[in-house]
């Protein structure tokens, strides 16, 4: 039978239409996968765990996500992410390796929210306001942690499931450190790109800064010469007192003058190096910034477009400070605050957060020299940050506090800790890169960047990291699967609690 043309095309449009169902159907699917289905929730947690008199027992809320999605209960483990200083979802949506493996090991995965960060404020508003910060310590944390973890094991009826630290960059210290301080509580650490060494006041001060240009060096020696290149511009027509040019070539909202100018203008220009460092993943994300796939290429292709190098600092510093390219021009003051961390705090209250534990614990005294970089001459030295925290928090930091509290980089006394680090990675050098013992090793991630290992499996992932994920997923495996049977031979001997 002939099918005349006008039912034909009705034929046609039916069959694309249910091919568009299948595939919305399929996509709708696929993303339903992806949903790790967090709950968000609050803790009533207690304000000061050290000390019995000036809070008492007052508390204040922390907030924490759950998904009980992969979990098989009564036989899978807890996945506990210590939170970091920042929202607490911005880590749940860049760690999905965590979300894979209680796929795999039919874990309860929880992401804890870090005191003082995100909505977790001890003192509303005011938390980060000069006088209200006594209570941010890694101390008090990683304490909220431990509290948290064994609440919500009584409340999940899950007494007896083992628990995993995961954690990134300081929540990867805080992971290795919850494992040191309370190995009664969690079996093992996950601690990707944790640098315990440098925070502690040890190392070398140039190295980080070293790193970064090693990446920009590593994409080509004529990408590193141009950077050192537009900074000395700068430079020079600074010392010829024309400041006009440099505002109109870079792109300034206000004019330049001067040498408070001068630094201000280096250091957030050094930043967007930075940020591109160590966020060198091989696909586009949205994690610090919305960055493309291969940043650091992606930042010297823009230096070396442009004739003059200084226009092509511009595009590059656009990648982090014009990525919507809707800014008509910088305001180098407002989109980079200098901070107790010469490797960028941020903006906003969580920033403050971090300037203040900066100011106190955490050591992060970075300086670039011109000479093993290609960074203008910006020191940070110990003596400049005891004046710094001095006039902003009215703190003198403890330079080795935290090789006190947990060794720095001394650890062959701890066990189940597993130190990741991608070899792009300018934290890496602070880190621990060493196996130190039989079960606190160190994996390196060639071609990673910052903590790579945690994120989402992807195509464009390379072979290392899908290797060290492996390897990773075994080890936890392994120290899971320990802990019950040390649960079980324990369970007649003692209580537990
Ligand atoms: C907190 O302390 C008060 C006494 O100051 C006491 O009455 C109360 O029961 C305590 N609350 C908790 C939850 O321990
Ligand atoms: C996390 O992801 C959710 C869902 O995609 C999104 O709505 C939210 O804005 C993200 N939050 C952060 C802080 O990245
Ligand atoms: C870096 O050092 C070189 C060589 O000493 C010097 O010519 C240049 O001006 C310096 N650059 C900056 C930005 O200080
Ligand atoms: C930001 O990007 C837009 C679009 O590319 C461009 O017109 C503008 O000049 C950029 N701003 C700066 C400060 O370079
Ligand atoms: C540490 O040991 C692990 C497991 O034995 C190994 O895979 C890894 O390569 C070692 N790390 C280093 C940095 O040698």
């Amino acid at each position: 039978m002939d099918v005349s043309p006008a039912p034909r095309q009705a034929l046609l449009w039916a069959l694309a239409l249910l091919l568009a169902l299948e595939l919305r159907s399929l996509e709708a699917r696929v993303h339903r996968d992806a949903d790790p289905g967090f709950q968000e929730a609050y803790f009533e947690q207690l304000l000061d765990h050290f000390n019995f008199e000036r809070f008492g027992n007052k508390t204040f809320l922390q907030r924490f996500l759950v998904s009980e999605k992969f979990w098989k209960r009564g036989e899978g483990p807890i996945f506990f992410y210590t939170g970091n200083e920042g929202d607490v979802w911005s880590f749940a949506n860049n760690s999905g390796f965590i979300l894979e493996l209680a796929a795999q090991q039919a874990a309860l995965v929880v992401f804890a929210e870090h005191r003082y960060y995100g909505k977790s404020l001890p003192f509303g508003e005011r938390s980060t306001w000069r006088g209200y910060t006594e209570l941010l310590t890694v101390e008090q944390a990683l304490a909220d942690f431990a509290g948290l973890l064994r609440a919500l094991r009584r409340k999940l009826g899950a007494l007896d499931a083992p628990a995993i630290a995961f954690g990134g960059s300081y929540g990867g210290m805080l992971s290795a450190y919850l494992r040191m301080k309370y190995p009664h509580l969690v079996a093992g650490a996950l601690a990707a790109s944790a640098p315990v060494v440098a925070v502690a006041g040890l190392g070398d001060p140039y190295q980080f800064f070293r790193d970064v240009s090693a990446d920009f060096e590593g994409q080509s020696p004529e990408c590193a010469q141009a950077a050192r290149d537009a900074f000395q511009q700068i430079k020079d027509l600074f010392l010829q007192g024309d400041y006009d040019t440099v505002s109109q070539e870079f792109g300034t909202c206000q004019l330049l003058s001067g040498s408070k100018d001068l630094l201000q203008l280096f250091g957030f220009a050094r930043n967007a190096f930075t940020l591109l460092a160590m966020m060198d993943y091989p696909y586009p994300t949205d994690f610090m910034g919305h960055l493309p796939a291969n940043p650091v290429k992606v930042g010297c292709e823009r230096l070396l477009s442009k004739s003059q190098r200084i226009k092509g600092l511009r595009e590059l510093a656009g990648l982090v400070y014009n990525s919507s390219g809707l800014a008509p021009c910088y305001d180098i003051y407002l989109q980079y605050q200098a901070c107790a961390d010469p490797t960028g705090c941020g903006l906003g209250p969580n920033a403050k957060a971090w300037d203040y534990q900066a100011c106190t614990e955490i050591s992060l005294t970075f300086s670039s020299n011109n000479v093993s970089d290609i960074f203008p001459d910006l020191p940070f030295t110990e003596a400049l940050r005891q004046q710094y925290c001095l006039d902003t928090w009215g703190v003198w930091p403890r330079q080795d506090w935290l090789q006190t509290s947990f060794g720095g980089g001394d650890l062959t006394a701890a066990s189940n800790i597993i130190f990741s680090n991608g070899d792009l990675d300018p934290w890496a050098g602070g880190g621990i890169q060493s196996n130190l013992s039989s079960s606190v090793l160190a994996i390196t991630i060639h071609g990673g960047a910052h903590h790579l290992d945690l994120r989402t499996s992807h195509p464009e992932d390379p072979e290392s990291v899908v290797e060290a994920r492996q390897l990773e997923a075994t080890i936890i495996g392994k120290w899971v699967e320990a802990a019950r049977q040390e649960r079980r031979l324990a369970q007649h001997t003692r209580p537990r609690g």
